[in-house]
């Protein structure tokens, strides 16, 4: 992590926000999120559990994974406004803005929201890992789906303190589990 990623961590306690922030992610169970770029699983019905909770909501994610699902689909996310944090000065395509900070971010979803949804209740943190390490100690809820194997991958989510989190659901697929998490009080 650079030295400007540890003070965008350390301010991340005075970050505000009136909606919930949902953290949203698929991890195996030896902690890897990504490969190359991508992710080291396909499961489609997770990809639509995915689409489903997030859908008319604002997501932010990092560039790296923007510029994957970029690769992947061709456009953003549809019937969302992606959130791309980044240092760059990067050009998006219509349903994608830029944001240069986690506060920026915030209030550019909120912005999105207002202005395409007429506001929203959830925003969602879609990774990848160097932004779950950020906005984690802000996240109020957490949506994981918990891949039951132990894929080779380049990209793992951060440590985390379960003792610091109730699970409030669980649904068993086949290999895989959906699980929702809030903060304890
Ligand atoms: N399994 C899952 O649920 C899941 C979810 C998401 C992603 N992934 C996977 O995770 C991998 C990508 O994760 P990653 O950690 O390598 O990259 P990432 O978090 O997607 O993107 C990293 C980039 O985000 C920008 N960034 C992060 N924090 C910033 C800040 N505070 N201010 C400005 N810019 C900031 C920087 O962009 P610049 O370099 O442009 O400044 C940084 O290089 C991929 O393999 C992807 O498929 C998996």
């Amino acid at each position: 992590m650079s030295g400007d990623r540890d003070a965008a961590a350390d301010a991340t306690q005075d970050l505000e926000t009136d909606r919930e922030l949902v953290g949203i992610v698929a991890v195996a169970d030896n902690g890897v999120i990504g490969k190359d770029g991508d992710m080291p699983w396909h499961i489609p019905e997770d990809l639509r559990h995915f689409k489903e909770t997030t859908m008319d909501h604002p997501v932010i994610m990092g560039r790296v994974t923007y510029e994957g699902i970029l690769e992947t689909l061709g456009e953003p996310l549809p019937g969302r406004t992606t959130v791309v944090l980044t240092s760059r000065d990067l050009e998006t395509p219509e349903g994608a803005v830029v944001a240069h900070g986690l506060e920026d971010a915030l209030e550019t979803a909120e912005a999105a929201a207002i202005e395409r949804h007429g506001g929203t209740d959830r925003i969602f943190v879609a990774g990848g890992a160097t932004v779950y390490e950020q906005f984690l100690p802000v996240v109020d809820r957490l949506i994981a789906t918990e891949v039951h194997d132990d894929p080779d991958g380049d990209t793992s989510f951060p440590e985390w303190d379960r003792a610091e989190w109730k699970l409030v659901s669980r649904d068993e697929r086949d290999g895989f589990a959906f699980l929702e998490y809030v903060r304890r009080e």
